[in-house]
């Protein structure tokens, strides 16, 4: 009978990491790059990848099974997702979130029980009393890698907002904490009146103007580096925050809110986006996730719903608030001055 529960969704969920992993070992090794050049044979593409010939059909009948590749005969070709997102050979690839996910949460992640138990972070700054930046940003290739895995993560928010905010309004815009700059690279190229600049730690500076002029707007885009704990932000008509108030505690989250309202002028806008949990808490199941991934990541970082940042942004000053979903998982709030 079909109202019989049944264990499917919980046997799917507790062995997912089958799953997980080997979509990470494939990116790891650059399944969907190679196949980016077109199908290969089996003979061809296990040569190339080196795997060994115990797991070479199971792994590629595994990812096949699991739709991101297609066979044929014996032939292997990206599915069109994975051709898209995960070939690194094109503009549009989103792995780099997976890549650090492969070399970091996954390992992190296997201590998610002492984190629940204890509230403190399980990653590389465990025990050190270091932030999560401090110890990334201490080492170039991992500072590179977490910096490209948030333009993964975050590119298809950052075009919802170029797309759906009514930037023809405004004519100037900073966003903090932009890591690569994706989020400013959409919306410059989306709207070619605005100019915006990219507020992070000095140690970005290289790459966000990399990621800038390899996008072509890199004449109407500046880095400002800085910190924001310790100056104010840069004026502009429009402030946004991806990701960032759910990197840091409460007090931490109303400082920012304080600080992006003091750099907007009256009729000025805030974005905040994040993975905006539903105000019931039981449907974002992701955003409870990342709430969880902040445990992980942070000393104090969590996520939250929109009617709690709305609450934040009215006690900051900001005359009306709205939440808008963007695309997945997540949403902005956007708070007027
Ligand atoms: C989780 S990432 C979000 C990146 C990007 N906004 C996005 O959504 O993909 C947090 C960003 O905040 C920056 N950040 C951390 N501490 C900072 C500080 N004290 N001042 C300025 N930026 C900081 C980090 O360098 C990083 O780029």
């Amino acid at each position: 009978m079909n109202d019989q529960p049944s264990p499917e969704k919980i046997l799917h969920t507790g062995m997912a990491f089958w799953a997980s992993k080997t979509l990470l070992s494939a990116v790891e090794m650059g399944v969907f790059t190679e196949l980016g050049h077109g199908p290969e044979t089996f003979e061809a593409l296990n040569g190339r990848l080196g795997l060994h010939p115990r797991s070479a059909r199971d792994f590629l009948d595994a990812l096949v099974a699991l739709g991101f590749l297609v066979r044929t005969d014996a032939t292997y070709a990206n599915a069109p997702e994975t051709d898209l997102f995960l070939d690194k050979g094109k503009p549009s690839y989103v792995g780099g979130i997976l890549e650090m996910a492969n070399h970091r949460l996954f390992g992190h992640w296997f201590h998610l029980t002492e984190a629940l138990r204890t509230g403190l972070p399980q990653n590389e700054a465990k025990g050190t009393g270091e932030g999560v930046f401090e110890s990334l940003y201490a080492d170039p290739a991992r500072l590179r890698e977490f910096l490209s895995a948030m333009t993964g993560v975050s590119r298809g928010a950052n075009m919802a907002i170029a797309r759906a905010f009514p930037w023809a309004q405004y004519r100037t815009f900073a966003d903090v904490g932009t890591a690569q700059g994706d989020l400013a690279v959409q919306i410059a190229r989306a709207h070619p009146h605005l100019r915006g600049t990219g507020f992070d730690l000095p140690e970005v500076a290289p790459i966000f103007e990399e990621y800038a002029a390899g996008a072509g707007v890199a004449e109407r885009l500046t880095f400002q580096p800085g910190d924001f704990f310790k100056q104010d932000l840069p004026k502009a008509d429009v402030i946004l925050m991806g990701h960032i108030l759910h990197d840091w505690d409460l007090p931490t989250k109303k400082m920012l809110i304080q600080k992006a309202y003091a750099a907007v002028p009256a009729g000025g806008a805030f974005i905040a986006y994040d993975t905006i949990i539903d105000d019931a808490r039981t449907q974002n199941a992701f955003g409870l996730l990342m709430s969880l991934n902040m445990l992980i990541e942070t000393p104090g970082g969590f996520d939250y719903t929109g009617g709690e940042c709305a609450a934040w942004m009215k006690e900051a000053g900001f005359s009306s608030v709205r939440v808008e979903h963007l695309v997945g998982p997540d949403s902005m709030v956007v708070a007027v001055k």
